[in-house]
């Protein structure tokens, strides 16, 4: 079935601190953030800006972003399958849902690499989230080795078929397509690489979830974004933001990022 690109989809460009910035950064980075974009006069109707804090960050980003008006989102870097009870460590989606959290991001490849999730816990996940009125982020991707062995889109089909099998029918998600091998390396998919993964997980969320899901749905590419390579991306008709890791770390980088809309040729 066809489903073609929608440009009433808002771009998402998302800033995934990882293990970076305590809470005191978290206020002085916002500040200079919402600062820069506003200076720089980004019409925040065109582009959605999301930042993905530490846990602990959370609740001193919410005080900022909501005493200061700033037209910026932000959301967790995980979220617990479970709304409650002897889960130590877990964090609930209802916590995050009461700390005015948008977004939740599950199974990015250092979670599903170093704590094992599978894609059903992912679903679970996901689940979880829509829950409690979270968007969840699904990342998926392929390792350098899954790319040399089943090509380029097997595995992160598969991850999503697995993990929306737990979604309902038409709800609101955000689907990351970030290549593991492309993390953190430098080397960044091609464009027209990305765009061929897209297209093929725009179909998998119009399978599952529905076409109204698919059009509204928008896929990130994730894997060594930068000012520089942003505006390529953006160009495919089926990549409609970015996650990005160590250049949202660099305000005037990431906020470089968020104004591709303002780089030559775009
Ligand atoms: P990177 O990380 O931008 O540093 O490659 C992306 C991610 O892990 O989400």
């Amino acid at each position: 079935m066809a489903v073609t690109s929608d440009s009433t989809r808002i771009p998402l460009i998302a800033g995934n601190w990882k293990l970076n910035l305590d809470h005191l950064q978290s206020i002085a980075f916002v500040q200079k953030l919402a600062w820069t974009l506003q200076d720089a006069k980004l019409d925040f109707r065109k582009v959605e800006v999301a930042v993905f804090p530490p846990f602990t960050d959370i609740r001193s980003v919410q005080s900022l972003i909501s005493a200061d008006h700033y037209p910026l989102v932000f959301g967790s870097q995980d979220v617990s399958e479970h709304d409650s009870g002897a889960f130590t460590g877990e964090i609930s989606g209802a916590f995050l849902k009461a700390l005015d959290c948008s977004y939740a991001i599950v199974g990015h490849s250092e979670r599903r690499e170093y704590h094992h999730e599978t894609n059903e816990q992912v679903g679970a996940k996901a689940a979880a989230a829509i829950r409690h009125g979270l968007v969840p982020v699904i990342c998926v991707g392929e390792t350098a080795e899954d790319l040399e062995s089943r090509g380029p889109s097997a595995v992160p089909v598969e991850q999503l078929t697995i993990a929306l099998a737990a979604v309902p029918k038409n709800a609101d998600i955000v689907v990351a397509y970030e290549p593991v091998w492309a993390i953190g390396s430098g080397q960044a998919a091609t464009p027209d690489q990305a765009e061929a993964v897209a297209a093929q997980l725009r179909l998998v969320v119009a399978e599952a979830l529905g076409n109204d899901a698919a059009e509204r749905t928008r896929i990130l590419y994730g894997g060594s974004v930068k000012s520089g390579n942003i505006a390529s991306f953006l160009r495919e008709p089926n990549v409609d933001g970015a996650l990005v890791g160590g250049a949202s770390l660099v305000v005037d980088e990431f906020a470089k990022i968020a104004r591709f809309q303002s780089h030559v040729g775009v």
